[in-house]
């Protein structure tokens, strides 16, 4: 199948990427603007997975770059990755992200629907569940995003839904990630965030490897086993292997479906220390500080829906995430 990914290589992109290049039967290509990420990235998938793939460099807002891509290319599926993803700085530049992530993947669905290609996987988030009315969060949880980041992801679905249900042969895949962590096995790709950390994985690593000093734990006092915020850390090989059996589904079905992606268990902040302690044989030092605004006490998936639809299931645990992301924090302590 002939598969384009948009923000192919960022840190979800270029994992997805060397997944559906080792599938072997699969022709794809990579656009991004590389705004937050390192064509680097794509020269390492490329030694990787040892074979080639096309990339364009340019941003997907613009008509003139998708038309040139849809033309050249030709996709079966798009994959649709691009955006931004930081919730802080939604609240402050929110027609920045509603223009990135709303506006573009309207456009993305009007060059699609042009060049005749109806199959989308996008990257959704459980960001758009909101506090949790009860856990596990199934698919038919209410949504309340409660940030504008996540509420592009909420636009987004709806939009994605509205334009399936509007053509005769279209399918969607809403992928829902949990926590996406860890990196691929050979440490040769991974998560490379460009400023300080605002997710947990990266910062404990950083402070691991010496780039940051201490962690700060955002609140002990939450309804948890140890009063820390529980999460549903998902692999990131995990989650990469979830796309490929997306595109798959999206292209024997019509219609359009949301589907988790996590593991189902929650892990808490101090877990995921000691896990990440052992795993580097360093110390992780930390302070408690007072809970971080919006966070909630608690999320976690339930996956059976992305079993029965995708035959897929989280097969990596905590060991491997804390593993292999020292692993690529140590071959490449200041990134790509
Ligand atoms: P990332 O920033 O590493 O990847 C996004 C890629 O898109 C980057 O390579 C960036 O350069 C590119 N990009 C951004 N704007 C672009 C534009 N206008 N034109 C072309 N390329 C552009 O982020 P990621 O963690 O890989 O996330 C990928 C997707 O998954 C995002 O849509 C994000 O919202 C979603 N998501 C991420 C998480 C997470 O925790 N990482 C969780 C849920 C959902
Ligand atoms: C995990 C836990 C923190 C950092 C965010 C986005 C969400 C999604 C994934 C894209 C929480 C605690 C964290 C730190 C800490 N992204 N923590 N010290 O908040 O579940 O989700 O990333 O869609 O939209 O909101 O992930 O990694 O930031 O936090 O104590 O320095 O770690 O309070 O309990 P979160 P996270």
């Amino acid at each position: 199948m002939r598969v384009l990914l948009t923000g192919g290589a960022g840190y979800i992109g270029s994992h997805t990427l060397l997944k559906l290049l080792q599938d072997g039967r699969n022709s794809v290509m990579a656009l991004d603007n590389f705004s937050n990420s390192s064509p680097e990235a794509l020269r390492r998938v490329q030694k990787l997975s040892n074979s080639n793939f096309e990339t364009h460099v340019g941003d997907y807002r613009e008509p003139n770059v998708l038309d040139s891509v849809f033309d050249s290319f030709r996709p079966d599926a798009v994959i649709h990755f691009a955006g931004l993803k930081a919730v802080g700085e939604s609240n402050e530049k929110p027609l920045l992200y509603y223009d990135q992530n709303v506006s573009g993947s309207i456009g993305l669905l009007d060059c699609m629907q042009r060049f005749g290609c109806k199959k989308i996987v996008f990257s959704s988030s459980a960001t758009v569940y909101g506090e949790a009315q009860y856990l596990p969060y199934d698919e038919d949880h209410p949504l309340n995003p409660t940030n504008p980041y996540g509420r592009t992801k909420y636009f987004i679905e709806e939009i994605i839904r509205d334009w399936v249900a509007s053509q005769s042969d279209a399918s969607a895949v809403l992928l829902r990630y949990f926590n996406p962590v860890g990196a691929d096995e050979s440490g040769e790709i991974g998560e490379d965030p460009r400023t300080i950390p605002n997710n947990l994985l990266p910062y404990i690593s950083q402070v691991a490897v010496g780039r940051l000093k201490e962690l700060s734990i955002f609140g002990n006092d939450y309804e948890t086993r140890d009063g820390t915020g529980e999460r549903d850390y998902i692999h990131i090989d995990d989650l990469a292997a979830a796309h490929i059996q997306a595109v798959k589904f999206a292209l024997d079905n019509r219609g359009c479906e949301a589907i988790n992606v996590g593991t189902g268990k929650g892990v808490t902040v101090l877990e995921m220390v000691k896990a990440f302690e052992e795993a580097s044989n360093r110390e992780i030092p930390f302070q408690i500080k007072g809970k971080r605004e919006g966070d909630v006490a608690r999320s976690f998936a339930k996956v059976t829906k992305a079993q029965k639809l995708l035959g897929w299931r989280a097969e990596k645990d905590l060991v491997d995430v804390c593993r292999t992301a020292w692993n690529w924090q140590t071959k490449n302590p200041s990134g790509y």
